[in-house]
């Protein structure tokens, strides 16, 4: 796919997911949505969830709704893994090969790449989005911009 393809894609999926938070569903059922939404419209997202910061554990991540193979990390603590080391520093993970990751928790051995953008409301982060792909080197920085917006609108309804 040409990045021009990909971005009226990203611009397409954009105006859905405001649609979806838009509705009158339950915030679980919306971010359910968004994540089949996103699974199924984008060839290399081959999982997608959201993890919550826990507010009742220090430094803890919880999973949220997902789309893909179920995960047994259901809890991850902050620094663990590349989902904890963007809660640690609140910036966005992007990693091309997870096998070079030391820091890392493998859910499927067919993931390959994986970026993690976190989540912020009013400068407290409150969670982030986790994409696993089954192909090395899947996410560019037009699929970080991207999700940056897409936790935007999530953030909406937190
Ligand atoms: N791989 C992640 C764990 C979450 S799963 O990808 C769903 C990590 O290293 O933090």
């Amino acid at each position: 796919m040409s990045k021009h393809d990909r971005n009226n894609l990203f611009e397409r999926l954009l105006r859905q997911i405001h649609a979806i938070i838009g509705g009158n569903r339950s915030r679980n059922e919306k971010l359910e949505s968004v994540c089949r939404l996103l699974r199924e419209t984008v060839s290399y997202y081959d999982w997608v969830g959201f993890y919550l910061v826990d507010p009742e554990r220090d430094r803890e991540l919880i999973l949220g709704p997902f789309a893909g193979e179920p995960t047994e990390h259901t809890r991850i603590r902050f620094g663990v893994g590349i989902c904890g080391q963007a809660a640690a520093t609140g910036k966005t993970h992007l990693v091309d090969d997870v096998s070079k990751e030391s820091n890392y928790l493998a859910c499927n051995i067919n993931v390959k790449s994986e970026i993690v953008v976190p989540m912020v409301k009013e400068g407290v982060m409150i969670g982030q989005i986790d994409i696993d792909s089954h192909t090395i080197g899947a996410f560019s920085s037009d699929d970080e911009a991207f999700l940056k917006q897409v936790c935007q609108l999530v953030t909406e309804i937190m």
